[in-house]
């Protein structure tokens, strides 16, 4: 049968090049395990789980029946000032795997969302402390932090923020922690964890009693994998923790598993303040994210407020969705019963051996991993970005799905992918970085 053809026209496309794109589309139609098909049935191995979100792989069934059945009970609930017993329910699931200490929980319903909910609660934090005055964050360059307005404040791509000056807040930013020596370490560079005196440097010029939060992501995911030095982010928590500083983890592409660990804090061994997550929180399957704060922290600004009014003016109508937290609830019941972390921590000197296996490929300039996510660097092209777009483009073509933010590929595999389809993966990185031209 043929298919109809499909009117693109009407669908502006989100961080694509829409006339590209309309010139040669590249479209999923079906997905199962670690596998996508085209739309004409062609296969193609999934080398991002999606965008990072699907961790326990595609078309898992029990996530499936538990939205089906959720969405016949209860379909919806405002959550201001109503709520329904699943969202409690999987708030106290996540304060099991959490970081000691964090077991607080606010949903959103996307990465960009808890960004944002989290700058807020840091400055209601501040400011239920008799701190009014810390309004200032601290970031990183070459961080990315979604893309609402505080998260492109926090962004350290030149290319997500510069278009956006005049809506962006009071942010200044440390530096990123890549230099040269590093190009090939696999896991965590021995050198660099100076640069977390960054932040006291901050704290000198602006003071730090103006300073709210230090956001950063443990390891820089959509950058292309920047791995911490060891030592950089303990540094970073003492000098946050001296000038009164809230430390945010941003754990939406590092957390459930993808470390190897349950999250980035545990396997690098700091507790932040706060944490985002997104993404793998539900596989991906529905649209869902969340702020774990300490328990003190939402009990000071619980206890600043007059008992008559809600302590935190925020709130989205979607905040935890009774369907995102059946398909939360039952991803996190897929990670435990199948071990899914341990399996990370297991597969990744595997995985982290296949990566390193494209270092002499001529258009590679350098590779980084840790866990189950690894940064391919390639060799720049006629302009920044053009060499990932071909080279994205070209692994599609021979069956492979892979990320690219300008010319790095963030290749991250569903934790459940077994050694055969990860060593077919990485033949396809092989045969297209090997070729000449491109
Ligand atoms: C570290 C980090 N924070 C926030 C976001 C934004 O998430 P979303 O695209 O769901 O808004 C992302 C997305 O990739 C991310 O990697």
């Amino acid at each position: 049968m043929t298919q109809m053809p499909i009117n693109m026209d009407h669908h502006w496309m989100p961080f694509t090049n829409n006339r590209l794109f309309h010139q040669e589309p590249q479209m999923f139609e079906r997905a199962e395990g670690v596998r996508y098909w085209t739309p004409e049935g062609r296969e193609v191995l999934d080398g991002s789980s999606g965008l990072f979100t699907c961790a326990a792989g595609h078309g898992r069934k029990e996530i499936a029946e538990a939205v089906y059945k959720q969405l016949q009970k209860l379909d919806y609930t405002p959550h201001f000032q109503r709520a329904a017993p699943i969202s409690f329910k999987l708030a106290e699931a996540l304060s099991d795997i959490l970081p000691e200490g964090l077991d607080r929980v606010f949903f959103g319903s996307s990465g960009s969302e808890a960004v944002d909910s989290a700058i807020k609660i840091c400055l209601a934090y501040h400011k239920a402390m008799g701190e009014p005055q810390r309004t200032r964050f601290v970031s990183r360059s070459w961080a990315y932090h979604g893309v609402n307005l505080g998260g492109t404040s926090l962004a350290g791509m030149v290319g997500n923020r510069r278009d956006f000056a005049g809506v962006t807040c009071d942010v200044v930013h440390m530096r990123h922690t890549w230099n040269e020596e590093q190009r090939f370490t696999t896991g965590q560079p021995e050198e660099g964890a100076h640069l977390a005196e960054d932040l006291e440097e901050i704290c000198m010029t602006y003071g730090g009693e103006t300073i709210a939060a230090v956001f950063v992501e443990p390891i820089a995911g959509s950058i292309g994998t920047i791995v911490p030095p060891l030592g950089y982010l303990q540094r970073l928590r003492e000098i946050a923790d001296k000038y009164g500083i809230l430390l945010v983890f941003d754990e939406v592409i590092t957390g459930f598993g993808r470390t190897g660990s349950a999250f980035a804090a545990q396997e690098f061994g700091v507790t932040p303040d706060v944490m985002t997550l997104a993404k793998a929180l539900t596989n991906g399957a529905i649209p869902m994210s969340a702020v774990a704060v300490k328990t003190e922290i939402q009990q000071t600004v619980i206890g600043s407020i007059s008992a008559d009014r809600p302590e935190l003016m925020h709130g989205y109508t979607y905040s935890a969705h009774p369907v995102a937290c059946a398909a939360a609830l039952a991803t996190l019941g897929i990670y435990e019963s199948e071990g899914l972390f341990d399996r990370a921590a297991s597969l990744s000197p595997i995985f982290l051996d296949a990566v390193f296996s494209l270092r002499n490929l001529p258009h590679v300039t350098d590779l980084r991993g840790y866990g189950m996510m690894a940064g391919i660097q390639l060799t720049p092209g006629e302009a920044p970005g053009a060499k990932g777009s071909i080279v994205q483009r070209r692994l599609f073509d021979e069956g492979l799905h892979v990320k690219a933010t300008g010319d790095a590929l963030i290749f991250a595999p569903a934790l459940t992918t077994s050694e055969e389809d990860l060593s077919m993966m990485v033949d396809i990185l092989q045969t297209v970085l090997g070729r000449a031209e491109l």
